[in-house]
Formats: structure tokens, sequence, C-alpha cells
């Protein structure tokens, strides 16, 4: 047996009260890697105090630029010298560090990194960011899992993405940012941490037009300034938030949170009928006391502003307490379903077969030990824990911190009895990479 920090928590409860949210993890990674490019200081205000904002910070180090705390946020200077190589062991931790290989090449000329693995939620490969940055002139070989980078003549392009990608869009967009040529970027992400990313680079002194649609134009140049930015709301805390308040039939009032980035979610909340009222454009009250119980529906993932896939291991949640049989079908990582399997140790009857998974309910949830597998999936076993009867361990609680900023402490001033213990678990073999 190995000790290993868990989550307790017994259920089922109702949560009632106001929660405060964070800044988005996935706009201040970006706006993290930006300081790559920056010729001055760069002030971010408002970065969630999560685990991967903590490991770029230490891969950014790595790469010789020194930053300090700043009130809620960090400031990160510019490096005097600064090394080509990211340490792997950092790389491996988290995804989104792929993205410094491009601003640093087109920087010092050379890059090489390690090539990020898969994860719980599927293979993610990064052709397509490496097919973009060889066609902004970089010679991109791989060898021995590692990406290597070097600038040739470095100049503008006409890139279409075969597939949209979030990071490969903020990837190629803020490379593109320091070569002074002009780039177009087509069949690009439009979630609302690419707008922020687009806003920073053009205060920075890029030209960037189209962010939020799926062509962006971007005119780069050789020098960028530094700048002081706030990082926008995290709209994926505050869906798990809703979600939760779905699930337990409870009232809570969120803020911060940006109306105009929650769009699919709440058009689907329009299933139970539960009272919103946004108190101010960044005030939303959630009154799901006198919900309706749902229907059975077909819940279908996409880029934004399409359902979030970063919701789906959570609304399964709710599809398990509707009456009759719901779909998910998952069309950004269609094996994101290893929080199924443990939906069903706590009596869910789901079954997959990717892309879908079908959800028969009503299923009483009951008490057990479950075990998170990524980030998201954590979220949902919590979700699962506050509506099921009895005590519920989630054992990989890590997953957790990676993404959300005192989850359980949040819960339980929101009425949950949750509680983080050690616990004797079973050995896992853990894949800390999302
Ligand atoms: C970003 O990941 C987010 N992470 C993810 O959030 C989010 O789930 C995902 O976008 C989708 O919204 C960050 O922003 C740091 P993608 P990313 O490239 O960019 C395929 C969380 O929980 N693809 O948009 O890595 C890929 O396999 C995390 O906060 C290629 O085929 O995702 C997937 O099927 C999890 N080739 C689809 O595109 C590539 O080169 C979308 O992935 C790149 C992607």
């Amino acid at each position: 047996m190995i000790q290993d920090e868990c989550l307790e928590i017994h259920g089922p409860c109702r949560l009632d009260g106001r929660v405060h949210l964070e800044g988005a993890k996935n706009a201040a990674l970006p706006g993290l890697v930006v300081s790559l490019l920056a010729d001055e200081p760069l002030t971010l205000e408002n970065v969630p105090d999560v685990l991967d904002i903590h490991n770029l910070l230490a891969i950014l180090r790595s790469l010789g630029l020194e930053y300090e705390p700043y009130p809620a946020g960090v400031t990160i200077y510019p490096a005097t010298r600064l090394s080509s190589e990211p340490s792997s062991e950092l790389v491996q931790r988290i995804r989104a560090s792929f993205m410094v290989l491009g601003p640093l090449c087109a920087r010092t000329g050379y890059a090489r990194g390690a090539y990020p693995g898969g994860c719980a939620i599927g293979q993610r490969p990064v052709d397509q960011h490496l097919n973009g940055l060889s066609a902004l002139g970089m010679d991109v070989t791989l060898h021995d899992h590692r990406v290597e980078l070097k600038a040739g003549n470095l100049h503008g392009a006409k890139i279409r993405f075969d597939i949209v990608t979030v990071t490969g869009t903020e990837h190629l967009m803020m490379t593109a940012a320091l070569i002074p040529d002009t780039t177009i970027l087509e069949n690009c992400a439009r979630e609302p941490e690419v707008v922020q990313l687009a806003e920073m680079l053009t205060s920075m002194g890029a030209e960037i037009q189209g962010a939020g649609t799926e062509r962006i134009v971007i005119r780069g140049r050789k020098q960028l300034a530094g700048g002081r930015f706030y990082i926008i709301p995290d709209r994926i805390e505050a869906g798990t938030y809703i979600i939760a308040t779905l699930a337990t039939r409870g009232r809570v009032c969120l803020h911060p949170v940006r109306r105009d980035h929650m769009g699919a979610l709440i058009e689907s909340l329009e299933m139970f009928q539960p009272r919103l009222s946004w108190e101010n454009s960044q005030t939303l009250i959630v009154d799901a006391t006198q919900c309706d119980s749902g229907f059975p529906h077909e819940i279908r993932t996409e880029p934004f502003p399409g359902f979030p896939t970063d919701l789906q291991a959570q609304w399964m949640v709710l599809q398990t307490q509707i009456i009759g049989v719901s779909t998910i079908e998952e069309t950004v990582f269609p094996e994101r379903f290893r929080h199924a399997l443990e939906l069903v140790r706590l009596g869910a009857e789901i079954t997959v077969s990717p892309p879908r998974a079908t959800v028969k309910g009503k299923t009483p949830l009951k008490g057990a030990k479950v075990k998170a597998t990524d980030l998201r999936a954590s979220a949902c076993l919590v979700v699962a824990g506050l509506v099921a009867e009895g005590t519920t361990l989630i054992q990989g609680v890590e997953h957790l911190d990676r993404g959300y900023v005192a989850l359980d402490t949040k819960l339980q001033s929101l009425g949950a009895v949750i509680h983080r213990k050690v616990a004797d678990v079973m050995p896992s073999r853990l894949a800390v990479v999302g």
C-alpha cells in the first residue's frame, strides 16, 4: 500500500452561497509563454495559483528568465541569455509548455524540446504545430522523442489548420508575432483564451486582426514590448460550479463570470429550467432549487463556441440523474471517457464506444473509492461525490490541483462536507500530462 492525498466527500449535499472564480489557467499559460518574446518586463495579474502555472514558471526559469510574484500574479523579466532547451522532465509534466519552442526558435535561432506524450484524454499529436512552424521557415526535425527547430530565413506564410487546435493557434500566433512579415492563419480556434492572447500581443507591438474568428492575420515585429495584463475569468471553473449547483439542486452566486464566454453551457442548462439571473455582466446567480429533472438528450462537444470538451465529464454526472438514455458525442478528444469507468464504480450505468458514451438514468450514486485520471475527470468525480449517498474517496488529487484553486475549501464554504486526507491506496501509475 502507498499513502496518497485523497479527497473524502460525504454526500448528498446541496450547495448554497457565493463562490469567487479565478483567472483562466488556459489564458495564463500562453500569457506566460509570451514573456519569451518581450524585450521588457511582462506582468500578468489574476493568475491562478495552480500546479500547471508553477510548472510553466519553472520551465521559463530553466530557460534563463527571472520572475517575481506580483499581487495575485507574476512579473517576468527578459533573460540576458536565453537557453534553447527547456528541461525535458518539466516539459513532460505540462503539454502547454510545447508552445515555448516556436518563440524560443524565433528569438534565438534554435530550440529543442521533448515531444509531448499522449495522456489520459487521448493521443494529442502536435503535427499542426510543427507543420505551421515549418511553413514559417523553421527546419523541423524529430529524433529520439525530441523536436529540434532551426530558424532558416523566417518569413510570413498562409497556414490552414487541418483541425481546430487551441494551443496550435496560440503557438503559431505568438511565433509569427516576432517575424516582421504577414502571416495568415485559417481554420483557427476561436476560444476566449485565443482572443486574450491576441490582445496581449497587439498591446506589445504586433498587429493582429481576426482573433475570435476562424481567420487571423498577424503582422509581426522583430522586437516586442512588455506590458501588464489582467487574465480573463476561468470559464471552465465557472462551468464546473454551475454543473455542481445543478447536480445538487443548490443556489450559488458566481463571480466573476464572463457572460459572453459561457454560451453553449447556458443553452444546455435550459432543459433543467434553473433560474439564472445576471446581477451584472460578471455576476451570475444559479438557482436550481426548483429545477426540472431534465430530459434525455445528446451533448456534442465542439470547439468554442460549442459545448466545451473540458465540461463533458462534469456534465455526464447530470446525465446519470436524468430518467432515460442520454448520450455524449466527444468530437474533440474521442477517447476522453476514462472518468466513465469511475462513475460506474459509484453506480452509474454508462457504456463507452468512442467517440460516444451512453448514459442510462436515473441511477442512484453510492459513495465508493474512485481514482482521478486527469484534471477534468477529477472535477467530475467531485461533482459525483456531492450527489452520491455516503462517503466517496477520490485518489489522485494532484490532478485537481493542476487546474483548480482550492476546489475543496470553496465547496466547503458552499456547504459541502469535503476534506483532504492522506489515505492508504493501491499503487497506480499516474500519468501527469494533460
Ligand atoms: C487546449 O488543449 C486546452 N489546454 C485543453 O484544456 C482543451 O481541452 C483543448 O484545448 C480543447 O479545447 C490549454 O489550453 C492549455 P487542441 P490543446 O490542440 O490545445 C487535435 C484542460 O483540461 N490536434 O485544441 O492541446 C487534438 O488531438 C485542458 O484545461 C491534432 O491532431 O487541444 C484534438 O483532437 C485539457 N494535431 C484536437 O486537435 C495537433 O497538432 C483539439 O486539440 C494539435 C491538436
